[in-house]
């Protein structure tokens, strides 16, 4: 099994790292600045005899490289600037990604294609469109990051819950939609862990003064893979296509699937609440405004 991983910034050298680190498949790093994606791959491959790993590693600026891929992650881009928004990165980013988007169209046909770069749902949607994928074989990673820190806000509150009753869906923006599907949550804690969650990217960007998050961010893609490599078929959310599903279509928005080495192979409808199906329209909304500007 063979990983690309495009863009070995922060997120993609961290992701290439856990997927070295967990002997879960062999891995291409690519950037665009020369000598950068083939230091960071040095560097990680040495680290093979202490952990044991059986996997290899390998850095290039050859896109070519993309051959054979079986899965790529694309991480290339801008991150996000004290003060910029995800929307802000929206120009220089599509650029950027419908340009891997044809390469790894022409490279990799057969490969099942995570996205990361900002906005997340906005580029999920030029990837499918630009490579012309089935859209299970491209899936945007923002569901299991988002959950993740609502679910680790609740626990800073002292409350313990199941991981699938505490969802993050909608857009990977200000407008994502907290779902609460636990009795024991008062609303106090439900507020504050939102309001936490959706904060938490722009929380870290503002402390790190330069760059974004990316530990947690990575953990998410690996754990993606992971699912998709060992055929898992693990419940999580993603941002995904929809063709009618939660009262939408054509659009790449946040919402639970089953991930396993097909891609996304089915999309888990939950019900929604009255107050929890207008935040969803809203946050589609925001996402088909930046597609507009996008496409
Ligand atoms: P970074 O700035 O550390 O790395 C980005 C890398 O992309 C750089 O090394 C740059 O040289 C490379 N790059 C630019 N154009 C390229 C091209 N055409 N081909 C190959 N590589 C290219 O940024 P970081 O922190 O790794 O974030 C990457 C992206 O992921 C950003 O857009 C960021 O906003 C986004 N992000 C999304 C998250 C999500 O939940 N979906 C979470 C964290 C980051
Ligand atoms: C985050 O949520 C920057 O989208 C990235 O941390």
């Amino acid at each position: 099994m063979k990983v690309a991983i495009i863009g070995a910034g922060n997120v993609g050298a961290m992701a290439a790292s856990r997927i070295i680190d967990g002997n879960l498949a062999d891995v291409v790093l690519l950037d665009v600045v020369p000598g950068l994606a083939k230091g960071k791959a040095l560097d990680i491959s040495d680290t093979r005899p202490i952990t044991g790993s059986a996997v290899s590693i390998t850095g290039s600026e050859d896109f070519s490289d993309l051959k054979g891929a079986d899965i790529a992650v694309i991480t290339a881009g801008l991150a996000r600037k004290p003060g910029m928004s995800r929307e802000d990165l929206l120009k220089k980013n599509s650029e950027i990604v419908k340009g891997i988007s044809l390469k790894i169209k022409g490279l990799c046909p057969s490969s099942i294609v995570i996205v990361v770069t900002n906005p997340l749902d906005v580029m999920s949607y030029l990837v499918m469109k630009t490579t012309g994928f089935d859209p299970k074989r491209v899936i945007g990673m923002a569901g299991v990051l988002d959950s993740a820190r609502f679910i680790n806000a609740i626990k800073g509150m002292g409350k313990n819950i199941p991981g699938g009753e505490a969802l993050m869906l909608g857009s990977h923006g200000d407008t994502m939609v907290p779902v609460n599907r636990s009795k024991g949550l008062s609303a106090e804690v439900f507020n504050h862990a939102s309001e936490t969650a959706r904060n938490r990217g722009a929380e870290i960007v503002k402390y790190l003064g330069t760059g974004s998050a990316y530990f947690a961010p990575s953990a998410s893609v690996f754990f993606m893979l992971k699912a998709i490599v060992k055929n898992e078929k693990s419940a999580m959310c993603v941002s995904a296509y929809l063709e009618g599903q939660y009262g939408e279509k054509d659009i790449y928005i946040g919402v639970p699937v089953v991930l396993g080495s097909q891609g996304i192979e089915k999309i888990i409808e939950i019900e929604l609440t009255q107050e929890e199906k207008q935040a969803f329209k809203k946050s589609a909304l925001q996402i088909r405004e930046g597609i507009a500007k996008t496409l």
